[in-house]
């Protein structure tokens, strides 16, 4: 019988040291499957598939055919937009065919400093001891043709601007679709701000939903009016259409219409599997609330209370703050999706997004400060002073 010792030794795919038995190449079953993997990776002529959706896709045919048009001509697309407009559906759906992507969901590194980690993992490609990841992904993919899909990279944008650099040079046959609600901004990048849903496509999309959320029900069960009334208070946004659709198992749409105004409340019931920004709509919006510096939330609060869309000087009042410094910080709310510009100086917030603003406004104990101001402003009340500076944090 052959007497096994056990020694110090290191495992064949993550090098770090353990005391296994002699013959054992991993220190983990997570590292052999990690092997196998990488393995099976190599051996295969196209990467892996995108994640592909398990629901129905509604409309986008428009979108679509634009994208496709100028996916062949850029190096980097970028989907912008606003929270849950459907960014990265659209990017499952315009990679869905192609023979070569690489997806990699970024929702869920929390420090930037992952990002090219992250890709390394989601394509398959092993780490070399001493060798800084981003070298060995360029290695990896150079002379290769393929999609590289970065998803959800709000939060980490620079990090994947400084990836995307490095890449690009690196690897000429790779192409990048981004999702993002920020732009990248990064040399050749090509933007795609996605739009809400139209109103016949977002009851499209609610009436599939509440369909399966209730099997056999009918697609006239709902009064057409009352649902275009709501998918148009909703912005016509995807994922707010899908969490309001879940609730017809309780409410009818006239009474979820009736009740638009605490959707903040009602929509809170995302699918099990969704990523926890997906959960809310409330956690939605936070998600990019939370990553702005303390002016940029002033501003956004106070923009709440700004009716319909509205212009520079009365943005101005509103935040109380010099006016070029409230247009360097409505410029940043419009590259973060959270304002729209119509280019011609004038802005708009989807209802949601205002909805949030005011519950914030009202946890910070601004709201009758800046109802004074706007209204002030309204009346003509004389020329507009900076108020106290702004507080920092939430
Ligand atoms: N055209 C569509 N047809 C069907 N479902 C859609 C469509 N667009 C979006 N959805 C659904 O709406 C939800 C939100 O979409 P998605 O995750 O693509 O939004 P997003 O813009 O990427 O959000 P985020 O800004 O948080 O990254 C998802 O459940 C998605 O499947
Ligand atoms: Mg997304």
């Amino acid at each position: 019988m052959r007497v096994v010792t056990d020694e110090a030794a290191t495992c064949a795919t993550c090098g770090a040291a353990t005391t296994r038995r002699r013959h054992a190449r991993y220190c983990s079953n997570a590292c052999r499957q990690r092997a196998y993997r990488q393995r099976a990776y190599r051996q295969r002529s196209t990467r892996p598939a995108p994640p592909k959706a398990l629901d129905s896709f509604v409309g986008r045919d428009e979108e679509l055919h634009r994208l496709v048009v100028a996916g062949d001509r850029a190096r980097v697309l970028t989907l912008t937009g606003p929270p849950g407009v459907g960014k990265t559906r659209l990017a499952k759906e315009l990679t869905a065919e192609l023979p070569e992507v690489g997806w990699v969901g970024l929702a869920s590194v929390s420090s930037g400093d992952q990002v090219p980690r992250a890709c390394a993992m989601a394509l398959g490609i092993g780490e070399v001891d001493g060798e800084p990841v981003l070298g060995t992904l360029v290695r990896a993919l150079a002379g290769r043709a393929l999609v590289l899909v970065l998803d959800d990279c709000d939060h980490v944008v620079r990090h994947c601007a400084a990836l995307l650099e490095t890449l690009l040079l690196g690897c000429p046959g790779v192409r990048v679709v981004a999702t993002s609600r920020e732009p990248l901004r990064v040399p050749g990048e090509v933007l795609f701000a996605v739009p809400p849903l139209p109103a016949a496509r977002a009851a499209e999309l609610f009436t599939d939903r509440a369909q399966a959320a209730q099997l056999g029900l009918r697609p006239s069960h709902h009064d057409p009016e009352a649902l275009n009334g709501l998918c148009t208070r909703l912005d016509g946004l995807p994922l707010a259409i899908e969490l309001a659709a879940r609730l017809t198992t309780v409410l009818p749409v006239s009474e979820l219409l009736a009740r638009s105004d605490d959707r903040l409340e009602l929509l809170n019931r995302g699918n099990r599997t969704a990523a926890a920004r997906h959960q809310s709509l409330r956690a939605a919006i936070g998600w990019s609330y939370d990553h702005l510096d303390a002016d940029e939330r002033h501003v956004f609060r106070s923009l709440a209370l700004v009716p319909g869309g509205f212009g520079v000087d009365v943005a101005v009042a509103a935040c109380g703050l010099p006016a070029d410094r409230v247009l360097a910080l409505l410029s940043a709310l419009v590259s973060k999706s959270l304002l729209t510009s119509s280019g011609a100086g004038r802005f708009t917030q989807l209802e949601s997004v205002r909805l949030y603003g005011r519950e914030r406004l009202a946890e910070h104990r601004e709201t009758d400060a800046v109802t004074a101001r706007v209204a002030g402003w309204f009346a003509g009340a004389g020329p507009w002073r900076p108020a106290a500076p702004v507080r920092s944090g939430r």
